[in-house]
């Protein structure tokens, strides 16, 4: 099969890596790919966004499927845009629509989700200029540190978590008068969980899953895991700490239950989902949801999964 990924990270390298395995690629296109890309595929000088520019590639040259990598053209629905095109209706496109990006592109609709279900997760309230009298009483009754986060997508960078309160009251402030532009309208302030973290990766078509491995990123920017967070400097895979019975809760508290959810609440979901999590003393708490593989957790997982899923 012909197969464009949309992308240009180290995540699309690998996926390209991988797919170049499989004996079912005929063609692998990527756009707008990086570097590496070009000399495994090839690039294709598109933005990942430009959805009319992509509908025409993939009809000019007989795209049997299409992987969306990044998730800001998911949260801008380019699932939604072929399924309502009778011309590329039919062509597969791996990535939520809009409705289940929402679980990347808010982080208040994530967790609305999550206590729908009963998934575990730290407690919150959501706070807009409406109700920031609320939010400020809020953090009053909560325990240093503070955690704020932009509800829409802010690149990794939307989430502050501050020893002060009088700080944290400042920045919640700044927040919705617009620090992180229009994904702090709204502000998500959480109650901070103390324990490891690590991600899990589900493939899904909405109703049947499989879990593909777990990974840990190292985030922060200096040496020896000191200064402002980055979008993940490096990763492992597997994670000497995901044992047995803890990754047997993160089945039963966490996955499971966020498929049934996609069902209940009629979410159509044909993709990845990367769950964060924390390990809290051996619990798993759901710190957020991607709509996508991560990067550079991706860089590792293909590694690590030479099994019979990706063939
Ligand atoms: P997020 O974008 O929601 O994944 O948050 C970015 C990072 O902030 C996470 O990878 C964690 O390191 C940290 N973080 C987020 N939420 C919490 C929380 N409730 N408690 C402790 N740390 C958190
Ligand atoms: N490495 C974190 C992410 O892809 O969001």
């Amino acid at each position: 099969m012909k197969v464009l990924l949309l992308g240009s990270g180290g995540r699309e390298h690998a996926f390209a890596w991988k797919f170049n395995q499989s004996k079912k690629l005929e063609k692998l296109f990527v756009a707008p790919g990086n570097a590496g890309t070009a000399e495994i595929a090839e690039n294709v000088n598109l933005n990942p966004n430009d959805f009319d520019g992509i509908k025409k590639f993939v009809l000019g040259n007989n795209i049997n499927m299409v992987v969306v990598g990044p998730e800001d053209p998911l949260v801008n629905g380019i699932h939604d845009f072929f399924l309502n095109d009778e011309e590329i209706k039919e062509i597969p496109v791996i990535g939520p629509e809009k409705l289940g990006a929402q679980l990347e592109g808010s982080k208040d609709f994530a967790k609305e989700f999550m206590f729908r279900h009963n998934i575990p997760t730290a407690a919150y309230k959501s706070i807009t200029t409406e109700n920031l009298e609320e939010g400020l009483t809020f953090l009053e009754t909560m325990k240093a540190p503070y955690v704020l986060k932009a509800d829409g997508l802010a690149a990794g960078k939307g989430v502050l978590i501050i020893e002060d309160l009088d700080e944290a009251k400042n920045s919640l402030k700044e927040m919705l008068g617009g620090m992180f532009g229009d994904a702090g309208n709204r502000v998500v302030i959480e109650e901070f969980l103390s324990g490891i973290e690590l991600s899990v990766f589900v493939l899904t078509d909405g109703k049947s899953y499989r879990t593909l491995a777990e990974a840990k990123d190292y985030k922060r920017i200096g040496e020896g895991d000191t200064g402002l967070n980055t979008g993940g400097m490096g990763a492992i895979s597997p994670v000497p700490f995901a044992k047995g019975d803890f990754m047997q809760k993160v089945e039963e508290r966490v996955i499971a239950p966020t498929i049934e959810g996609l069902q209940k609440d009629n979410i159509p979901y044909k993709g990845f989902v990367f769950i964060g999590l924390m390990n809290v003393e051996g619990d798993p708490y759901v710190i957020e949801y991607n709509v996508r593989m991560g990067d550079p957790e991706t860089e590792v997982i293909m590694l690590e999964s030479n099994q019979t899923y990706w063939n």
